[in-house]
Protein backbone atom coordinates (compact mmCIF):
# COMPACT_ATOMS: atom_id res chain seq x y z
CA UNK A 1 0.00 0.00 0.00
CA UNK A 2 1.75 3.53 -1.01
CA UNK A 3 2.40 5.53 1.71
CA UNK A 4 0.34 8.96 2.37
CA UNK A 5 2.05 12.29 1.47
CA UNK A 6 1.11 15.19 3.80
CA UNK A 7 0.53 17.72 0.49
CA UNK A 8 -2.71 14.58 -0.55
CA UNK A 9 -4.75 15.65 2.76
CA UNK A 10 -7.29 18.07 3.22
CA UNK A 11 -7.18 19.00 6.82
CA UNK A 12 -10.62 20.14 6.74
CA UNK A 13 -12.08 17.47 5.20
CA UNK A 14 -9.95 14.14 6.64
CA UNK A 15 -12.86 11.78 7.54
CA UNK A 16 -12.08 8.76 9.80
CA UNK A 17 -10.24 6.28 8.00
CA UNK A 18 -6.89 4.98 7.61
CA UNK A 19 -3.70 6.36 5.87
CA UNK A 20 -0.16 4.77 5.91
CA UNK A 21 2.12 7.14 7.65
CA UNK A 22 6.03 7.31 7.46
CA UNK A 23 6.28 5.24 10.97
CA UNK A 24 4.62 3.08 13.58
CA UNK A 25 5.53 1.50 16.83
CA UNK A 26 6.56 -2.68 16.97
CA UNK A 27 7.39 -4.90 19.42
CA UNK A 28 6.92 -8.87 19.75
CA UNK A 29 6.47 -10.97 22.97
CA UNK A 30 8.90 -14.18 22.46
CA UNK A 31 10.31 -16.50 25.40
CA UNK A 32 8.23 -15.30 28.14
CA UNK A 33 9.39 -11.57 27.51
CA UNK A 34 9.40 -8.68 25.58
CA UNK A 35 11.88 -8.13 22.86
CA UNK A 36 11.71 -4.46 22.47
CA UNK A 37 9.77 -1.97 20.79
CA UNK A 38 11.23 0.06 18.08
CA UNK A 39 9.89 2.30 14.74
CA UNK A 40 9.15 0.99 11.40
CA UNK A 41 8.66 1.73 8.42
CA UNK A 42 6.79 -1.54 7.55
CA UNK A 43 2.78 -1.35 7.86
CA UNK A 44 2.50 -4.93 7.18
CA UNK A 45 2.37 -7.78 9.40
CA UNK A 46 3.72 -11.28 8.80
CA UNK A 47 2.02 -14.20 10.73
CA UNK A 48 1.48 -18.11 10.40
CA UNK A 49 -2.00 -18.89 8.93
CA UNK A 50 -2.93 -20.86 12.04
CA UNK A 51 -2.26 -17.60 14.06
CA UNK A 52 -4.25 -17.91 17.52
CA UNK A 53 -5.74 -13.56 16.64
CA UNK A 54 -7.09 -15.15 12.88
CA UNK A 55 -9.29 -18.21 14.56
CA UNK A 56 -9.84 -17.28 18.11
CA UNK A 57 -10.01 -13.33 18.22
CA UNK A 58 -7.27 -13.53 20.52
CA UNK A 59 -6.64 -8.92 19.86
CA UNK A 60 -7.06 -6.27 22.07
CA UNK A 61 -6.95 -2.47 20.96
CA UNK A 62 -7.12 0.88 22.25
CA UNK A 63 -7.43 4.87 21.11
CA UNK A 64 -6.32 8.08 21.61
CA UNK A 65 -5.53 10.84 20.30
CA UNK A 66 -2.63 13.91 19.66
CA UNK A 67 -3.98 17.29 19.11
CA UNK A 68 -1.88 20.30 17.25
CA UNK A 69 -2.55 23.69 20.27
CA UNK A 70 -2.59 26.91 19.42
CA UNK A 71 1.33 27.69 19.90
CA UNK A 72 2.50 24.34 17.94
CA UNK A 73 3.13 21.70 20.32
CA UNK A 74 1.15 18.69 20.90
CA UNK A 75 -0.87 17.10 23.41
CA UNK A 76 -1.94 13.83 24.70
CA UNK A 77 -4.78 13.06 26.35
CA UNK A 78 -4.85 10.65 29.60
CA UNK A 79 -2.34 8.19 27.65
CA UNK A 80 -2.26 6.61 31.31
CA UNK A 81 -5.47 4.98 31.45
CA UNK A 82 -5.07 4.25 27.82
CA UNK A 83 -2.14 1.72 28.69
CA UNK A 84 -4.21 0.88 31.83
CA UNK A 85 -7.54 -0.50 30.09
CA UNK A 86 -5.47 -2.29 27.37
CA UNK A 87 -3.73 -3.92 30.03
CA UNK A 88 -7.16 -4.70 31.69
CA UNK A 89 -8.65 -5.91 28.30
CA UNK A 90 -5.27 -7.92 28.24
CA UNK A 91 -5.61 -9.81 31.08
CA UNK A 92 -9.41 -10.63 30.41
CA UNK A 93 -7.90 -12.12 26.62
CA UNK A 94 -5.95 -14.01 28.81
CA UNK A 95 -2.60 -11.69 26.57
CA UNK A 96 0.83 -10.56 27.82
CA UNK A 97 0.18 -6.58 29.33
CA UNK A 98 2.44 -4.62 27.16
CA UNK A 99 4.25 -2.40 30.23
CA UNK A 100 2.73 0.77 30.62
CA UNK A 101 5.85 2.93 30.45
CA UNK A 102 6.68 1.32 27.37
CA UNK A 103 3.16 1.81 25.79
CA UNK A 104 3.43 5.67 26.41
CA UNK A 105 6.62 5.55 24.98
CA UNK A 106 5.66 3.72 21.82
CA UNK A 107 2.66 6.53 21.47
CA UNK A 108 4.58 9.69 21.94
CA UNK A 109 7.05 7.87 19.62
CA UNK A 110 4.77 7.44 16.68
CA UNK A 111 3.45 10.86 17.00
CA UNK A 112 6.90 12.57 16.63
CA UNK A 113 7.81 10.22 13.99
CA UNK A 114 4.75 11.43 12.03
CA UNK A 115 4.60 14.86 13.34
CA UNK A 116 4.16 16.24 9.73
CA UNK A 117 0.40 14.49 9.80
CA UNK A 118 -0.86 16.24 12.81
CA UNK A 119 -3.62 18.31 11.56
CA UNK A 120 -3.13 21.99 12.41
CA UNK A 121 -4.83 23.83 15.03
CA UNK A 122 -8.24 24.42 14.50
CA UNK A 123 -8.94 22.34 12.17
CA UNK A 124 -10.90 20.16 13.96
CA UNK A 125 -8.46 17.50 12.76
CA UNK A 126 -6.72 15.15 15.17
CA UNK A 127 -4.22 12.57 14.60
CA UNK A 128 -5.52 9.09 15.88
CA UNK A 129 -2.95 6.71 17.41
CA UNK A 130 -4.16 3.05 17.22
CA UNK A 131 -2.28 0.85 19.66
CA UNK A 132 -2.78 -3.36 19.38
CA UNK A 133 -2.26 -6.56 20.39
CA UNK A 134 -2.96 -10.04 18.73
CA UNK A 135 -2.01 -13.77 19.73
CA UNK A 136 0.46 -14.91 16.49
CA UNK A 137 1.38 -18.62 18.10
CA UNK A 138 0.33 -21.66 15.85
CA UNK A 139 -2.08 -22.84 17.08
CA UNK A 140 -5.64 -25.34 16.12
CA UNK A 141 -6.54 -26.48 19.53
CA UNK A 142 -8.44 -23.17 21.28
CA UNK A 143 -5.59 -22.46 23.43
CA UNK A 144 -3.61 -18.62 24.48
CA UNK A 145 -1.18 -17.81 22.56
CA UNK A 146 2.45 -17.58 23.71
CA UNK A 147 3.48 -15.19 21.34
CA UNK A 148 1.83 -11.76 20.47
CA UNK A 149 2.71 -8.69 18.28
CA UNK A 150 2.26 -5.07 19.58
CA UNK A 151 2.26 -2.29 17.53
CA UNK A 152 0.84 1.19 16.94
CA UNK A 153 -0.49 3.45 14.19
CA UNK A 154 -1.19 6.54 13.75
CA UNK A 155 -3.99 8.31 11.26
CA UNK A 156 -4.70 11.70 10.69
CA UNK A 157 -8.72 11.84 11.11
CA UNK A 158 -11.72 14.37 11.27
CA UNK A 159 -14.66 13.79 13.51
CA UNK A 160 -16.04 10.00 13.55
CA UNK A 161 -19.27 11.65 13.54
CA UNK A 162 -19.07 15.15 11.45
CA UNK A 163 -19.53 18.10 13.22
CA UNK A 164 -22.13 18.33 16.50
CA UNK A 165 -24.90 17.57 14.41
CA UNK A 166 -27.65 15.39 16.44
CA UNK A 167 -28.29 12.09 14.57
CA UNK A 168 -31.09 9.40 14.66
CA UNK A 169 -30.64 6.30 16.62
CA UNK A 170 -32.45 3.20 17.23
CA UNK A 171 -32.22 0.21 19.56
CA UNK A 172 -30.84 -2.67 18.52
CA UNK A 173 -32.50 -6.22 18.76
CA UNK A 174 -29.43 -7.79 19.48
CA UNK A 175 -26.62 -7.74 21.82
CA UNK A 176 -22.51 -6.68 21.44
CA UNK A 177 -21.25 -8.68 24.70
CA UNK A 178 -22.73 -11.29 27.15
CA UNK A 179 -23.78 -10.89 30.14
CA UNK A 180 -20.39 -11.57 31.82
CA UNK A 181 -18.74 -11.19 28.91
CA UNK A 182 -15.78 -9.36 27.12
CA UNK A 183 -18.11 -6.15 27.38
CA UNK A 184 -15.20 -3.85 29.51
CA UNK A 185 -12.48 -5.27 27.26
CA UNK A 186 -11.86 -3.62 24.10
CA UNK A 187 -11.55 -6.59 21.63
CA UNK A 188 -12.06 -7.34 17.87
CA UNK A 189 -14.72 -9.84 18.53
CA UNK A 190 -17.15 -7.01 20.40
CA UNK A 191 -16.52 -5.10 17.32
CA UNK A 192 -17.26 -7.76 14.81
CA UNK A 193 -20.53 -8.36 16.71
CA UNK A 194 -22.02 -4.98 16.08
CA UNK A 195 -21.33 -4.93 12.20
CA UNK A 196 -24.71 -6.89 12.09
CA UNK A 197 -26.42 -4.87 13.71
CA UNK A 198 -25.09 -1.54 13.13
CA UNK A 199 -25.80 -2.63 9.24
CA UNK A 200 -29.17 -3.02 10.07
CA UNK A 201 -29.68 0.43 11.88
CA UNK A 202 -28.20 2.07 9.21
CA UNK A 203 -30.21 0.38 6.32
CA UNK A 204 -33.53 1.62 8.04
CA UNK A 205 -31.72 5.12 7.87
CA UNK A 206 -30.85 5.66 11.27
CA UNK A 207 -26.62 6.41 12.21
CA UNK A 208 -26.11 3.31 14.01
CA UNK A 209 -27.67 1.61 16.74
CA UNK A 210 -27.75 1.57 20.27
CA UNK A 211 -27.48 -1.65 22.60
CA UNK A 212 -29.60 -2.43 25.62
CA UNK A 213 -28.30 -4.98 28.45
CA UNK A 214 -27.61 -8.66 27.24
CA UNK A 215 -29.44 -9.96 30.20
CA UNK A 216 -32.84 -8.40 30.36
CA UNK A 217 -32.85 -5.85 27.23
CA UNK A 218 -34.20 -3.48 29.62
CA UNK A 219 -31.55 -1.17 30.27
CA UNK A 220 -29.28 0.73 28.42
CA UNK A 221 -25.61 -0.36 27.74
CA UNK A 222 -23.78 1.94 24.51
CA UNK A 223 -22.97 2.29 21.23
CA UNK A 224 -21.27 0.28 18.97
CA UNK A 225 -18.34 2.40 19.30
CA UNK A 226 -19.35 5.00 22.31
CA UNK A 227 -20.89 5.48 25.57
CA UNK A 228 -24.11 6.71 26.33
CA UNK A 229 -24.94 9.95 28.24
CA UNK A 230 -28.34 11.34 29.13
CA UNK A 231 -29.11 15.27 30.31
CA UNK A 232 -32.50 15.27 32.95
CA UNK A 233 -34.75 17.43 33.18
CA UNK A 234 -33.43 18.74 36.24
CA UNK A 235 -29.48 18.73 35.81
CA UNK A 236 -28.20 15.61 36.28
CA UNK A 237 -25.42 13.84 33.89
CA UNK A 238 -26.80 10.02 33.68
CA UNK A 239 -24.14 7.69 32.03
CA UNK A 240 -25.08 3.93 32.62
CA UNK A 241 -23.85 1.38 35.06
CA UNK A 242 -23.30 -1.44 33.38
CA UNK A 243 -20.66 -4.67 33.42
CA UNK A 244 -20.93 -5.47 29.35
CA UNK A 245 -20.46 -1.67 28.31
CA UNK A 246 -16.59 -0.19 27.66
CA UNK A 247 -14.99 1.42 30.53
CA UNK A 248 -14.68 5.44 28.77
CA UNK A 249 -11.79 7.51 29.28
CA UNK A 250 -13.97 10.23 27.63
CA UNK A 251 -16.92 9.11 29.88
CA UNK A 252 -14.64 9.22 33.32
CA UNK A 253 -13.24 12.83 32.28
CA UNK A 254 -17.01 13.78 31.25
CA UNK A 255 -18.20 12.93 34.60
CA UNK A 256 -15.75 15.43 36.14
CA UNK A 257 -16.19 18.06 33.87
CA UNK A 258 -20.09 17.54 33.81
CA UNK A 259 -19.86 18.13 37.85
CA UNK A 260 -17.82 21.48 37.46
CA UNK A 261 -20.29 22.71 34.86
CA UNK A 262 -22.95 22.40 38.20
CA UNK A 263 -24.36 19.23 36.82
CA UNK A 264 -24.90 15.97 38.87
CA UNK A 265 -22.90 13.20 37.63
CA UNK A 266 -24.70 9.96 38.09
CA UNK A 267 -23.75 6.36 36.83
CA UNK A 268 -26.59 4.87 37.49
CA UNK A 269 -28.76 1.78 35.61
CA UNK A 270 -31.25 3.68 32.85
CA UNK A 271 -34.16 2.07 32.19
CA UNK A 272 -35.17 2.08 27.93
CA UNK A 273 -38.48 2.76 29.21
CA UNK A 274 -37.44 6.10 30.81
CA UNK A 275 -35.82 7.70 28.02
CA UNK A 276 -38.22 10.47 27.62
CA UNK A 277 -36.61 12.04 31.72
CA UNK A 278 -33.49 13.18 29.27
CA UNK A 279 -33.44 17.20 27.88
CA UNK A 280 -30.22 15.96 25.72
CA UNK A 281 -28.43 12.71 24.97
CA UNK A 282 -25.22 12.05 23.24
CA UNK A 283 -22.14 10.07 22.52
CA UNK A 284 -19.42 9.94 23.79
CA UNK A 285 -15.66 8.50 23.19
CA UNK A 286 -11.92 9.07 21.70
CA UNK A 287 -13.49 8.92 18.07
CA UNK A 288 -16.82 10.32 18.86
CA UNK A 289 -15.97 12.70 21.54
CA UNK A 290 -19.18 14.32 22.12
CA UNK A 291 -21.93 13.67 19.02
CA UNK A 292 -25.46 14.55 20.27
CA UNK A 293 -27.97 11.80 19.54
CA UNK A 294 -31.37 14.05 18.23
CA UNK A 295 -33.35 10.76 18.98
CA UNK A 296 -33.49 7.24 19.50
CA UNK A 297 -35.87 4.73 18.01
CA UNK A 298 -37.66 2.01 20.15
CA UNK A 299 -40.12 -0.22 19.27
CA UNK A 300 -41.44 2.05 16.69
CA UNK A 301 -41.36 4.62 18.95
CA UNK A 302 -39.36 8.12 18.24
CA UNK A 303 -38.48 9.89 20.91
CA UNK A 304 -36.89 13.62 20.23
CA UNK A 305 -34.04 15.03 22.78
CA UNK A 306 -34.16 18.62 22.64
CA UNK A 307 -33.80 18.91 18.81
CA UNK A 308 -33.05 16.79 15.93
CA UNK A 309 -30.93 19.55 13.90
CA UNK A 310 -29.52 21.36 16.66
CA UNK A 311 -26.95 20.00 19.52
CA UNK A 312 -28.08 20.92 22.92
CA UNK A 313 -26.70 23.84 25.18
CA UNK A 314 -25.16 21.60 27.70
CA UNK A 315 -23.68 19.45 24.86
CA UNK A 316 -22.22 21.78 23.25
CA UNK A 317 -21.00 23.36 26.98
CA UNK A 318 -19.85 19.68 27.58
CA UNK A 319 -18.04 19.52 23.73
CA UNK A 320 -16.33 23.30 23.58
CA UNK A 321 -15.21 22.15 27.26
CA UNK A 322 -13.42 18.59 26.72
CA UNK A 323 -12.11 19.82 23.43
CA UNK A 324 -11.00 22.71 24.77
CA UNK A 325 -8.97 20.92 27.46
CA UNK A 326 -7.46 18.68 24.95
CA UNK A 327 -6.63 21.40 22.55
CA UNK A 328 -4.66 23.47 25.06
CA UNK A 329 -7.05 26.28 25.23
CA UNK A 330 -8.52 25.34 28.60
CA UNK A 331 -6.92 24.94 32.16
CA UNK A 332 -5.93 21.31 32.68
CA UNK A 333 -6.87 21.62 36.51
CA UNK A 334 -6.79 17.28 36.98
CA UNK A 335 -3.49 17.11 34.87
CA UNK A 336 -4.56 14.71 32.07
CA UNK A 337 -3.03 16.69 29.33
CA UNK A 338 0.46 15.06 28.32
CA UNK A 339 2.66 17.75 26.59
CA UNK A 340 4.72 16.68 23.93
N1 LIG B 1 -17.49 2.25 23.98
C1 LIG B 1 -16.98 1.61 22.93
C2 LIG B 1 -17.60 0.33 22.49
C3 LIG B 1 -15.85 2.15 22.27
O1 LIG B 1 -15.34 1.52 21.22
C4 LIG B 1 -15.30 3.36 22.73
C5 LIG B 1 -14.13 3.92 22.08
O2 LIG B 1 -13.02 3.70 22.48
C6 LIG B 1 -15.89 3.98 23.83
C7 LIG B 1 -16.98 3.40 24.44
C8 LIG B 1 -15.33 5.25 24.37
O3 LIG B 1 -14.15 5.02 25.10
P1 LIG B 1 -13.06 6.17 25.21
O4 LIG B 1 -13.75 7.35 25.73
O5 LIG B 1 -12.06 5.64 26.17
O6 LIG B 1 -12.52 6.35 23.85
C1 LIG C 1 -12.30 5.03 19.77
O1 LIG C 1 -13.08 5.92 20.06
O2 LIG C 1 -11.08 5.15 19.94
C2 LIG C 1 -12.76 3.76 19.23
O3 LIG C 1 -12.02 2.82 19.28
C3 LIG C 1 -14.08 3.65 18.62
C4 LIG C 1 -14.03 2.99 17.28
C5 LIG C 1 -15.37 2.51 16.94
C6 LIG C 1 -13.51 3.91 16.23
Amino acid sequence: MTKTRVEDLDWNNLGFKYHNLPYRWTDTFEDGKWQGGHLTQDSNLVFNEAAEELHYGQEVFEGLKAYRRKDGGINLFRPDQNAKRMKNSAERLMMEAYPEEEFIKAIKEVVKANEDFIPPYGSGGTLYIRPFMLGTQEVVGVTPSDRYIFRAYATPVGAYVKGLNPMPYVISEHDRAAHKGTGQAKTAGNYAASLYPSFLAKKQGFADCLFLDPREHQYIDEFSGANFYGITKDGQFQTPKSESILPSITKKSLLKIAEDMGLNPVETKISVDELDKFEEVGAMGTAAVISPVGSITYKGKKHVFHSETEPGPITQKLYDTLFGIQVGDLPDKYGWVVKL
